[in-house]
């Protein structure tokens, strides 16, 4: 069994009232505008799937959770499908990173939900780790930054960002593999940059 496997199911009722509570009240900002083809939240309730796919042009959802962390709460996205919102889930456990695997075809799920006009909307259980790792290397991707930059714009625009050393590492990865990818020198976005 993996230590952080076990300590994510300790923590995760508390942190799932919460994730409830914010839903309910708004306490904390649920979901975080990252581009216009990317949002980054917590995990969705299906109120706020009819929220984000009504007022935000959400088409697609990246999970990236474990399965028994999407069964408790009981969102059945086989008939999102059925509406229109394509899922995809990478399979990560909680304070550990996502693969490289995984994160390829996450970056490719969000070229193709933009591609057909829709946002993509990531999320795990609380949007600040696992869902922020896979936002900085669309940012390293898409925007030409480098991993620092990418995780202080993530942060400047959701401040719960919490970034462990395992996913920074990973980000680091990231950069190797997409870094100015396309050969571009166009200069990098700035942190503070809308866009
Ligand atoms: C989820 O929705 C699909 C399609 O509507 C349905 O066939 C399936 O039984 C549902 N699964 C659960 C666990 O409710």
């Amino acid at each position: 069994m993996n230590f952080h496997d076990v300590w994510s199911k300790i923590g995760f009722l508390p942190s799932l009232l919460y994730v409830f509570l914010a839903d309910r009240t708004g306490i904390e900002n649920f979901y975080t505008r990252i581009d216009k083809n990317v949002i980054l939240g917590a995990l969705p309730s299906n109120s706020v799937l009819e929220k984000i796919t009504t007022e935000e042009n959400v088409k697609g959802v990246i999970s990236v959770v474990r399965d028994w962390e999407l069964k408790l709460f009981n969102v059945n996205f086989t008939e999102w499908e059925g509406r229109g919102v394509a899922h995809l889930q990478l399979d990560t456990i909680e304070f550990e990173a996502p693969s490289l695997y995984a994160i390829e075809k996450g970056l490719e799920f969000i070229q193709k939900v933009a591609q057909s006009g829709g946002v993509t909307y990531i999320h795990c259980k609380a949007g600040r780790s696992r869902s922020a790792t896979l936002t900085a290397c669309y940012l390293i991707k898409n925007y030409n930054m480098n991993p620092d930059d990418a995780v202080k714009y993530i942060t400047y625009k959701r401040k719960q960002i919490r970034i462990t050393k395992t996913e920074k590492a990973q980000i680091d990865q990231c950069y190797n593999i997409y870094g100015s990818a396309d050969g571009s020198t166009r200069a990098p976005v700035q942190v503070n940059d809308d866009i």
